[in-house]
C-alpha cells in the first residue's frame, strides 16, 4: 500500500475564476447555486455524484468520492470571471439561453452579483466577436499586470483562501508555438514587446500561474501546453491541465471506439457532423477558429484504435468532422455520426448515432470537477501537468514522449487510481484476485 500524501484540508473559501462568462460558465454557476439551494442535483459531476471502490470487492467499501478525498464543499465556492461582452452572470446566462428563465428566477440575485471584470481581449484572435468591455494598456505585459491585480482584488474582496482558474472563453484562432513561447524569459520579453504571437488566453494563464493559481484550459487553443507555461507551472509549483472539454460528439466517440476495439471489430470510416447555433458555434464558423477545434477533435480515434498495432482493422480510416453554425438550434447541438465498421470475413456494417445534446449541460459539471480536483492537487503538493485529469479532455496534454490516452475507461481508471494512491490505498486492477 502506498504512503498517503500529506493533503492540506479544504478549509475556507475557494474562488473559481472563469475567463469567459458565456454558456458554459453561466451554466456552471447556475447549477452550483441550484445544487447548493437543494433545487437540483449536480448530475454529471464525479466529485458530487460518484462513488469509488476501495480495497477488495468483498470488503464492500464504496464511499462517495467527495467523502474519500478532501474536496472543497460547494458551499465554500465563490465565482468570478472576465468577459468582453456581458457585464454580469445573469445577463450572460440570458444571452446564452441554456438555463431557462424559470430555473434562473430563484437564482437571479446571486447570478446578478457575479460581475464580469473587463477582459483582456483582441479581436484578431476571435474575429466573430465584437468585445466592448476590454482592458487597455501600454503593452501585453501591462495587461498581464492588470489581470494579476484583478485576481488579488477578487481574493481580498471575497475572502478566498484558495483560487483556481478555468478558461471558459471563446476558442482562439489556430496557431503554432512561436519563439516567444519557448521559455518564461522569452514569453516575458514578448509580453513587453507586444509580440503578436501572444494571444489573450496566454496572458490569463501567465497571470494565473504567477499568482500561484491552478489553471485548466477548456478550449482547444494553446496555453498550458506551451513550453513557457510548462516551465512556469513547475517553477511556481502550480498544477495545470488541458485541453478542450470532452463533451458531445467526442464523448460519444471515446465511449464507442474502445468498445469496437475491445471486440476487434474493424473500422473503415467515421463521419461526424454537427449543427449548433450558440456563440461558440458562431466563433467556430470562422475557419481559423474551427481549425483549432478540428485538430483537437481528429486525434481521438487514432490513439484509441492504434492503427500501427492493428493495421488490418484500423489502418485505413476516413475520419471527417464538420461543425455548421445554424442559429435556430441555439445551444442545443445536434450531432450525427455515421460509423462504417466491418466484422467477420470483412462484411461491412453501419452504425448511425443522432445525439440531440446540450453542450453546456454536458460541460458545466466538468468545469466544477476540474476546479475541485485542481484545488485538491494543489493542496496535495502536486504541480505541472495533471495527466490523471485526461478523463475530462478532448485533447489531453500528455507527458513528454508518450501519446495522450483517449479511451474514457482507461482515463477513468487512471483518475480513480490516482486518488486511491494519494490516499494511501491500493489501485484497483480488476484482475481475478480483486
Ligand atoms: N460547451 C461545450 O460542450 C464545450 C466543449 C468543449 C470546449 N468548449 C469550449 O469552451 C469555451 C466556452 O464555450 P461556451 O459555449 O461557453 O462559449 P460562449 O461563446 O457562450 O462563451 C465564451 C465567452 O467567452 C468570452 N470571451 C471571448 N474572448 C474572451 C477573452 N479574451 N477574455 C474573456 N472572455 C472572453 C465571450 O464573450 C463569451 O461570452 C469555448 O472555447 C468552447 O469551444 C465548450
Amino acid at each position: 500500500m502506498a504512503e498517503p500524501l500529506d493533503i492540506a484540508p479544504a478549509t475556507g473559501r475557494l474562488g473559481i475564476l472563469t475567463p469567459g462568462m458565456g454558456a458554459v460558465a453561466t451554466t456552471l454557476y447556475a447549477g452550483v447555486l441550484a445544487a447548493r439551494a437543494g433545487i437540483s442535483a449536480p448530475i454529471g459531476s464525479l466529485t458530487q455524484m460518484a462513488h469509488i471502490r476501495i480495497g477488495d470487492r468483498a470488503e464492500g467499501r464504496n464511499p462517495m468520492l467527495k467523502d474519500f478525498v478532501p474536496l472543497a464543499s460547494l458551499d465554500d465556492i465563490v465565482f468570478g470571471g472576465w468577459d468582453p461582452i456581458s457585464s454580469n452572470a445573469l445577463e450572460a446566462a440570458r444571452t446564452a439561453g441554456v438555463v431557462e428563465e424559470s430555473d434562473l428566477a430563484p437564482l437571479s440575485a446571486e447570478m446578478e452579483g457575479i460581475a464580469a471584470m473587463p477582459a483582456v481581449f483582441d479581436q484578431r484572435w476571435v474575429r466573430n466577436l465584437n468585445g466592448t468591455r476590454v482592458k487597455t494598456g501600454e503593452s501585453k505585459w501591462d495587461l498581464a499586470q492588470q489581470l494579476i491585480a484583478d485576481i488579488e482584488d477578487f481574493r481580498i474582496a471575497n475572502n478566498c483562501d484558495r483560487m483556481v482558474m478555468v478558461w471558459c472563453g471563446s476558442t482562439e484562432a489556430y496557431q503554432e508555438p512561436a519563439a516567444c513561447h519557448q521559455s518564461i524569459e522569452a514569453f516575458e520579453a514578448g509580453l513587453k514587446a507586444n509580440d503578436e504571437n501572444i494571444s489573450p488566453s496566454e496572458i490569463y494563464v501567465y497571470a494565473a500561474l504567477q499568482s500561484g493559481i491552478p489553471y485548466a484550459n477548456g478550449a482547444p487553443n494553446l496555453t498550458t501546453d506551451l513550453p513557457c507555461m510548462e516551465e512556469l507551472a513547475i517553477e511556481r509549483k502550480v498544477p495545470v491541465t488541458g485541453k478542450d472539454f470532452k463533451t458531445g460528439q467526442t464523448l460519444i466517440k471515446t465511449i464507442l471506439a474502445p468498445g469496437f476495439k475491445a471486440r476487434m471489430l474493424g473500422m473503415r470510416g467515421w463521419y461526424s457532423t454537427n449543427i449548433l447555433g450558440n456563440r461558440d458555434g458562431e466563433v467556430l464558423d470562422d475557419p481559423e477558429n474551427f481549425k483549432s477545434k478540428e485538430v483537437s477533435k481528429l486525434g481521438v480515434i487514432d490513439t484509441i484504435l492504434q492503427p500501427d498495432v492493428y493495421p488490418d482493422l484500423y489502418g485505413n480510416i476516413d475520419h471527417v468532422v464538420r461543425i455548421n453554425y445554424y442559429p435556430p438550434r441555439g445551444d442545443n447541438k445536434e450531432g450525427w455520426d455515421n460509423i462504417d465498421i466491418f466484422g467477420w470475413m470483412g462484411y461491412p456494417m453501419q452504425i448511425k448515432v443522432n445525439f440531440l445534446c446540450r453542450d453546456s449541460i454536458l460541460a458545466a459539471p466538468l468545469v466544477l470537477d476540474l476546479a475541485l480536483f485542481l484545488d485538491l492537487a494543489h493542496r496535495a503538493g502536486q504541480y505541472g501537468n495533471q495527466e490523471w485529469l485526461s478523463f475530462y479532455w478532448k485533447s489531453p496534454q500528455a507527458s513528454p514522449g508518450v501519446a495522450a490516452e483517449h479511451d474514457i475507461f482507461i482515463q477513468q481508471t487512471k483518475l480513480k487510481n490516482t486518488l486511491r494512491e494519494w490516499m494511501g490505498e491500493d489501485p484497483v486492477t480488476h484482475s481475478e484476485a480483486d
